[in-house]
């Protein structure tokens, strides 16, 4: 995609998508082994319990969001066993690391991997049972216009799942976490994929990302249903769900 088209397809922000696209592109090689690092692993198990969450049926359709280095995804075909998971992200460089993991993956589910704006999709309406999206949304200047695409793809009764980094709701472990944020992650950053900047720009979008209750209530006023989530690891992440 074209910087000119990824413009076109946001309505506000212009600047950041681009900025977004750029950083992405930038650390993708990097990206798995400072998850990794940064998270000690525990973000295989958030993943995990998404995927439980979602309750997929032999039949379910899938769509993933931006999708990254497709580890998600994965998870959502080896767990959940959906008859399709569709899996996507606005950054070839992500994608070709995706499509690399997954040309191991056997089973009966139909794994697919394909460039798409979460702000501007290029899917039918009501095809899907449920959308995922794990670490995505707090990079999405125009939240608003990923809400009503997903309500758009999906079918009546559809359930988006959002696993996204939260607001710890005690004070003392805010505060270590954000200093940890702080302090940690551009270190981390800086070792693994050599660019200190953009994992700056990271740790502010977490810090700067609604809370949990805020974000139910901007799903609910996009016009979803029963918004709920639940706090994982002391709320440092959470898992919210809203129904079409
Ligand atoms: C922090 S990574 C998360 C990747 C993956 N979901 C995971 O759980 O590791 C954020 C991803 O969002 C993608 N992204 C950001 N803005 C996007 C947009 N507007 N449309 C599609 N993908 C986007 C980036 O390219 C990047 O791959």
């Amino acid at each position: 995609m074209s910087d000119e088209a990824r413009q076109d397809n946001c309505t506000s922000g212009l600047t950041t998508t681009a900025r977004v696209h750029g950083i992405f592109s930038r650390i993708a090689p990097g990206y798995d082994s400072f998850n990794a690092l940064a998270s000690m692993g525990i973000d295989r198990r958030w993943r995990r319990t998404l995927v439980r969450m979602a309750d997929l049926g032999p039949d379910s359709r899938v769509l993933d969001l931006a999708a990254g280095t497709g580890d998600l995804a994965l998870a959502l075909a080896v767990q959940g066993v959906p008859a399709e998971v569709v899996a996507t992200d606005f950054c070839e460089e992500m994608l070709e690391v995706a499509r690399r993991k997954a040309e191991s993956f056997e089973g009966p589910t139909e794994l697919t991997f394909r460039l798409e704006d979460a702000q501007a999709l290029s899917l039918p309406d009501s095809s899907f049972d449920v959308v995922t999206v794990a670490f995505g949304v707090r990079n999405f200047p125009d939240r608003e216009a990923n809400f009503r695409e997903v309500l758009r793809v999906l079918k009546p009764g559809g359930r988006y799942l959002v696993l996204e980094f939260s607001r710890p709701p005690v004070p003392p472990v805010r505060w270590l976490y954000h200093a940890y944020l702080r302090l940690v992650i551009p270190l981390i950053g800086a070792l693994v994929a050599g660019d200190r900047a953009s994992f700056v720009y990271l740790n502010d979008s977490i810090r700067t990302f609604p809370a949990q209750a805020q974000l139910a209530a901007e799903l609910r006023r996009s016009g979803f249903s029963h918004c709920s989530w639940r706090d994982l690891t002391f709320g440092i992440v959470a898992v919210h769900v809203a129904v079409k």
